[in-house]
């Protein structure tokens, strides 16, 4: 059988190690494994044919990134791409692993309902794709929101400062507040449990008056600036603000220069960005990632097409693309309230 494997949208820790897991297996088996350059580019433009050997899967498992390059490809605009797409997978290959959030496999549902044999894997760093309590890259950016919190807290407590923090996670707060809740943080803003500018006043006076002369306060990327006070050019949709990069709002300066502005505070701030992507994935990642892989292997071998694995209380399960297609999962209540009980 020839498979084919692409990841597509941002990169994430772990997208290697289920690289890796899906083409040992399939060599076991005496299948062949390709890799698509670039995610959906590399199949709606020019498909280049890369056969995956097991020496060049030896050793990545640990890699941060894509071996195979990923994109940001829209195959809407022009239009054409998915039909494009459809025609290249017929042609040239019996079965496609894609690898991405939740903007990838509702192209993957779609080509699955139009017959292509299409398997998906769950990935995407703001762990914000429904049906699924895991998604490769999340648990190695928490770790580095945490250990970046450890790191500002010596310095903030020295200081007596307010350090506020910027994670990503597009629309969804769950690397800000999972990334905060490992990381002790004083204050945890997200899009899903908005704080209006007077209560993030009021907090931090508390906080100084309980006798902590310093705070860490994150924020998630997608905070809509008009809670805090500010301005938006555009709905925040699940997407982003149409056309804008989210990090380009700058929340988190924003927000400090805000509690700057109200006086009696020595504000910084850290973005911490595309240090959250780079890097060796954690263990969890590489485990989790090597696991999902490894079904999505599974389900192609048994030709379970229109269907990915997802994790489910600690265990794997093989559900249809539909149920990862739409929707957006979100930080629940009563997560976010563990979290600010540490407050
Ligand atoms: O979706 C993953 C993510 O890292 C988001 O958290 C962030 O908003 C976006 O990608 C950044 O994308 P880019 O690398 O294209 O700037």
């Amino acid at each position: 059988m020839r498979i084919g494997v692409l990841t597509a949208g941002g990169d994430a820790p772990g997208l290697n190690a289920a690289i890796r897991a899906i083409g040992q297996m399939a060599a076991r088996d005496g299948h062949q494994l390709f890799g698509i350059a670039n995610g959906w580019q590399g199949l709606a433009t020019q498909f280049v044919e890369r056969e995956l050997t097991t020496s060049e899967l030896n050793g990545i498992v640990g890699v941060g990134g894509t071996i195979l390059g990923t994109a940001r490809y829209d195959l809407d605009n022009p239009p054409g791409g998915r039909e494009r797409v459809l025609a290249t997978v017929a042609e040239n290959l019996d079965a496609l692993v894609a690898i991405g959030g939740d903007g990838t496999q509702r192209i993957s549902h779609w080509l699955a309902e139009r017959g292509a044999p299409v398997v998906g894997v769950p990935k995407t760093l703001d762990n914000d794709l429904i049906g699924t309590d895991y998604c490769i890259g999340f648990d190695t950016a928490i770790s580095l929101v945490a250990e970046s919190l450890d790191r500002l807290y010596t310095t903030a407590a020295s200081h007596h400062r307010v350090m506020v923090v910027e994670t990503m996670g597009r629309t969804t707060g769950w690397v800000a507040a999972m990334g905060g809740l490992a990381g002790g943080a004083d204050l945890i803003v997200i899009p899903e449990f908005p704080y209006t500018m007077d209560e993030i006043i009021a907090h931090l006076v508390a906080r100084r008056a309980r006798g902590y002369a310093f705070s860490i306060v994150v924020i998630a990327e997608g905070v809509n600036l008009e809670t805090l006070g500010g301005r938006e050019t555009g709905e925040i949709t699940s997407e982003g603000v149409r056309g804008v990069r989210l990090a380009t709002r700058g929340v988190g300066q924003f927000l400090s220069s805000r509690i700057d502005s109200h006086g009696g505070f020595e504000v910084r701030t850290t973005v911490l960005g595309h240090l959250q992507r780079g890097g060796s994935p954690t263990a969890h990642d590489r485990i989790w990632a090597t696991r999902v892989g490894a079904a999505a292997y599974d389900a192609v071998a048994a030709s379970r097409f229109g269907t990915i694995p997802v994790v489910r209380g600690g265990d794997i399960e093989l559900v249809d693309l539909a149920e990862v297609s739409h929707g957006q999962r979100r930080v629940p209540r009563t997560l976010y309230d563990l979290c600010a009980a540490f407050f």
